[in-house]
């Protein structure tokens, strides 16, 4: 099971700039053929420049690699079609979707406007589902694929302003975990890497120069590459990854409390047991599953008391 990625075809959504261009040119150093796509947008999603992705298809011809560059949207199903109707034309199949582009329209619920609601919907979300159907099926026929999902703190825990984007990034892993599923017979793997980097995303936010000079988009990069290569077997899992330092992001349910199943509990139980329900003091790691305690619980009640 190799780390490298000759012979195989990888396309990268929005690699025309920050975490994308750096996914990009690792995925190439590792031997992949890579389809850049990038619509080269403003940082709200207005405007197109294909300088972007070509640039960065520059970069990796000149360090030895392969690439073709392509301008579609992510956010349409045409587009998505097209990005991966590019890596099909161009080298005949595609075994590594990087669901990277992004925008962002940054405003509080209480004043949001529900079209930049849609738009950031329209890329982050739609984008992957768009780009991820059109290389679904090429990747279950060949019996082999990697996509990966990027999504953000904002969804995993909330973010001031960003509840278009939070929700948009949060909707992801919801398609990432069925995806895992549906695709785990036929060694097509879907995971997700939640990334912190310097970008124009970024720049602005107050992050002290120090922390920022650490946050270079290239030291995220390793990790995608990883969830690209035939050497990894996981599925389903969520790869935190800033500044070097690596994690794993997982939900899981606490132990609960186990009411008679015959008949509705009473509020009051509920208010109550309250501590015991939310609480995760005295877990075991090993007790760290995903959600879906209801059988635990149950079969609480056929053991003997105490
Ligand atoms: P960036 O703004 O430098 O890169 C995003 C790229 O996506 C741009 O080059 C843009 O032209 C392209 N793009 C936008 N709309 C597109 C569309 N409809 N079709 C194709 N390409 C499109 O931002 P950055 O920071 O590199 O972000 C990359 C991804 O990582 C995004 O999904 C972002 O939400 C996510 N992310 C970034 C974090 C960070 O710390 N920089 C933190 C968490 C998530």
């Amino acid at each position: 099971m190799t780390l490298r990625l000759e012979g195989r075809v990888a396309v990268v959504t929005g690699a025309g700039a920050g975490l994308g261009r750096a996914h990009a040119l690792l995925l190439a150093k590792q031997g992949a053929k890579v389809v850049v796509n990038d619509l080269g947008s403003t940082m709200d999603g207005k405007g197109e420049n294909m300088a972007a992705a070509d640039r960065v298809v520059d970069e990796i011809r000149d360090a030895g690699g392969e690439a073709v560059a392509n301008y579609d949207s992510v956010a349409t199903k045409e587009g998505g079609e097209a990005i991966v109707a590019a890596a099909l034309h161009a080298f005949g199949r595609i075994d590594v979707l990087v669901n990277n582009a992004g925008i962002l329209r940054d405003k509080s619920f209480a004043k949001t406007n529900l079209d930049d609601f849609r738009a950031v919907f329209d890329v982050h979300y739609w984008g992957g589902v768009f780009c991820t159907r059109a290389a679904w099926n090429p990747m279950l026929e060949q019996g082999y694929g990697r996509v990966i999902f990027t999504t953000s703190v904002a969804g995993t825990s909330g973010n001031f302003g960003q509840a278009n984007y939070g929700s948009a990034k949060e909707g992801l892993l919801g398609l990432m975990r069925t995806l895992a599923i549906e695709g785990a017979k036929k060694n097509v793997l879907v995971n997700a890497v939640s990334p912190g980097a310097r970008s124009r995303m970024t720049e602005n936010l107050g992050i002290p120069e120090d922390y920022l000079a650490m946050l270079d988009p290239a030291h995220v990069s390793p990790a995608v590459a990883y969830l690209a290569s035939e050497a990894c077997a996981d599925t389903g899992v969520i790869v935190t990854a800033a500044a070097g330092g690596f994690g794993r992001l997982h939900y899981f349910e606490s132990q609960g409390v186990q009411f008679d199943p015959h008949g509705p509990a009473s509020v009051e139980q509920v208010a109550d047991a309250w501590g015991r329900i939310t609480a995760f003091e005295g877990m075991k790691p090993s007790e760290f599953g995903a959600s879906g305690r209801t059988q635990d619980r149950l079969a609480t009640l056929k053991r003997p008391a105490g």
